[in-house]
């Protein structure tokens, strides 16, 4: 699974135009996508049709309602593409969160609570670098920064990566970024400047495909959906099939550390050499145990070590078969966050379940 950010602080550079059309474009390379409403201003759902009597749960909630997970929220738009939907209740967040201490780290983390079975998860981000775009770059391994032809795009860009440096270094958290050339009529001579500058700056980062300028974008959204269902054969549509071409050709060549833990951590305990390999990320905890039917559930559990990255684990050789587990976290009995297998048990909640073969 990819989790994709679309920011840039400056506003209507492309962002929602391509979340919603690259989300399209790649549920019909037969991939299964989540595009994640992350703007008050909804024009994601909108753009999909939706008005705010078309739903009851939202972004929002993932937000601030702990048991509201990503499959209690989403809408279908097509086989394939969810979307959780966003409304202005969204612009509450700040200030319901203010103080709080996780709470850059929300949406992330209910993300690692829900069951996410998607090949790509794409989050759409209103155009500042609040607390919002914040917790959408936590929760991502790759950021799409659209940019199109104006030197203030520019400046902007350079703004996000200055924000992608600030992230690393206090939270060790690495997002690789991706510059879009979008809404592009590449016909007159300072936009061909603009190009030369934006190659030589960003290089690498820089996609190949360009989102061409045409009318056809308007006229989709005014339509309620994205220019690949509205006119398939437009130009609009070509470059955003181009686009997740381009994105799924990378995924042989990158070897994106953000990505490949979160695909690990998604999916609970794992089968590893050697035994069942327990990886729990609770970054703010003095001690991580896991207790279960392997020990006679220890009331002290046995220990998880914490790696450099933040992340608890331990390795244990359990036989075959099912085992029933909790992890033990500053004496805090929870069961596994990451893992969406559970059986009730006799308190009334659930323990975690692996299995063995
Ligand atoms: N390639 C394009 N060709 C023509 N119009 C475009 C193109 N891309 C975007 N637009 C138009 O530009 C406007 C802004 O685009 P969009 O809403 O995608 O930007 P945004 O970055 O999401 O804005 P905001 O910062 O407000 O969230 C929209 O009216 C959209 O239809
Ligand atoms: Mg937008």
């Amino acid at each position: 699974m990819r989790i994709i950010a679309l920011a840039n602080q400056k506003g209507g550079c492309g962002k929602t135009t391509c979340a919603t059309n690259l989300a399209a474009a790649l549920a019909m390379r037969d991939n299964r996508v989540l595009l994640i409403d992350n703007d008050p201003q909804g024009h994601a759902t909108l753009a999909f049709g939706f008005r705010e009597r078309d739903f009851s749960l939202s972004t929002y909630d993932l937000y601030l309602t702990s048991d509201i997970l990503v499959e209690d929220a989403f809408l279908e738009v097509s086989r394939g593409l969810h979307l959780v939907p966003a409304g202005i209740e969204l612009s509450a967040v700040e200030q319901e969160l203010a103080g709080e201490k996780d709470r850059e780290r929300r949406l992330r983390n209910n993300l690692r609570r829900s069951a996410m079975p998607y090949d790509y998860v794409l989050i759409d981000c209103p155009p500042s670098v609040g607390l919002l775009t914040f917790n959408a770059l936590l929760a991502s391994g790759e950021v799409i920064i659209p940019v199109d032809p104006s030197y203030y795009s520019l400046q902007a860009v350079r703004k996000m990566r200055e924000t992608l440096a600030v992230l690393r270094e206090h939270s060790g958290h690495d997002v690789l970024p991706h510059v879009l050339m979008s809404d592009f009529d590449t016909r007159p001579l300072f936009v061909r400047q603009l190009m030369a500058e934006l190659d030589e700056e960003f290089g690498r980062e820089l996609l190949d495909t360009i989102v061409h300028h045409t009318v056809r974008f308007k006229e989709a959204a005014g339509a309620g959906r994205p220019v690949i269902g509205h006119d398939p054969e437009s130009r609009g549509a070509m470059d955003f099939r181009a686009l997740a071409r381009e994105l799924a050709g990378q995924e042989v060549e990158l070897g994106i550390p953000a990505v490949d833990r979160w695909d690990v951590l998604l999916h609970g305990p794992r089968v590893v050499t050697g035994g069942v390999l327990f990886e729990a990320d609770f970054p703010a905890a003095k001690r991580v145990a896991v207790t279960g039917d392997f020990c006679a559930w220890s009331t002290t559990g046995l220990p998880l070590e914490r790696r450099p990255d933040g992340v608890w684990e331990c390795r244990l050789e359990l036989g075959s078969g099912q085992h029933q587990y909790r992890y033990i976290v500053d004496g805090v009995w929870l069961p596994d966050p990451n893992n969406s297998r559970t059986v009730p048990n006799e308190f009334g909640g659930a323990n975690s379940v692996v299995v063995v073969a």
